[in-house]
């Protein structure tokens, strides 16, 4: 499939940049109001207890900054943070070192975390509860566990996906948070703040035009500006206003709603290829030649949520929204 400006995958120029502008406090993190509210509340006690905070879960689409609040918490916490996730350990052993190696308070944030295999996820069980390892040495009917002590940490889990966790593990978070998507005024804001950061000239309008495409998505929204920043730096003098961000995107044919081709061929499919559906989540994904997992994480929360697409127990569904913005007649009546 075509390298799309809308993956919500960390590419490589994100990596580079995203560091750059990312928040490092509470206080400059734009939007999530409920979970900045849940976290500073939960900081302070921790902190005036001179304690550790307890595990926290971020669930919700890719992009939406679970990342970036892991690094806040770290700092605000002043301790350090180690980085890993759930597809890149893949040894109950591994697991073991990676927890021995913290330091008291430290913030262990494991991305993905619906991926950690089973016997990877039964050494974080002990760790979480009592910050201890079990290890098994010896063989056979020689062989026994012996308990071994772990600094205190705060584990901050990330997941695109809920519902793939087990209840043993979710169970063991204190804190859990849903990110949602973020508003086009939110999203303006971050435009605005992350052009400072880059130094880019942008105006309100342009910043604007810049959110209501960037589909409720930060990191979309800062991989878009500089796009359009490349754009306006070529084509014109530099400058973004509304009408360079438009022709800039739809250059890149990300369409008014924040669509790209994608989200619009699985629409198309939806409607032409199965009347609309409803059709079956596989069923799609095969039409499409697409991931079913990616639909559901990336895709389709978005689709719904913008009213172009229903998830019904039958199967996916077009809505007469979105048989209007791809200009198609609805051929049959409703059920
Ligand atoms: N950059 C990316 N996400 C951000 C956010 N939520 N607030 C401020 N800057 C950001």
């Amino acid at each position: 499939m075509a390298k799309r400006i809308i993956t919500t995958d960390i590419t490589e120029e994100d990596s580079r940049l995203e560091p750059g502008l990312r928040p490092q406090t509470l206080d400059e993190y734009i939007g999530q109001e409920k979970t900045k509210n849940t976290l500073r509340i939960f900081i302070e006690a921790a902190r005036q207890r001179k304690d550790i905070l307890d595990h926290v879960l971020f669930y919700g689409p890719p992009g939406l900054g679970k990342t970036t609040l892991a690094g806040i918490i770290a700092n605000e916490m002043d301790v350090n943070i180690k980085i890993t996730s759930g597809p890149a350990i893949e040894k109950p052993g591994e697991m073991a070192a990676v927890l021995n190696n913290l330091q008291e308070g430290d913030v262990l944030f494991v991305d993905e975390i619906h991926r950690l295999n089973h016997q990877v996820e039964e050494v974080l069980y002990p760790a979480m509860e009592d910050f201890a390892i079990d290890i098994m040495i010896g063989k056979g009917s020689a062989a026994r566990s012996i308990r071994l002590d772990l600094p205190k940490f705060t584990l901050v889990g990330a997941t695109t996906r809920a519902g793939l966790l087990t209840a043993p593990l979710r169970d063991r978070f204190g804190v859990v948070q849903h990110l949602d998507f973020y508003t086009e005024k939110e999203l303006q804001t971050i435009i605005t703040r992350s052009a400072a950061v880059l130094g880019v000239q942008i105006d309100a309008r342009g910043a604007l035009e810049i959110a209501r495409r960037s589909r409720g998505t930060p990191r979309l929204a800062n991989r878009m500006l500089k796009r359009v920043r490349d754009y306006a730096q070529v084509r014109y003098q530099g400058d973004i206003t509304s009408a360079i961000a438009g022709e800039a995107l739809d250059l890149l044919e990300v369409d008014k709603y924040g669509l790209d081709l994608v989200d619009r061929k699985i629409l198309k499919t939806v409607i032409v290829k199965f009347g609309g559906g409803p059709v079956g989540l596989d069923t799609l994904a095969a039409s499409i030649g697409e991931d079913s997992g990616t639909i559901v994480d990336v895709y389709e929360p978005y689709l719904i949520k913008k009213g172009f697409m229903n998830r019904t127990p039958k199967g996916r569904m077009a809505t007469d929204m979105a048989y209007e913005h791809l200009g198609l007649e609805r051929k049959t009546k409703k059920d």
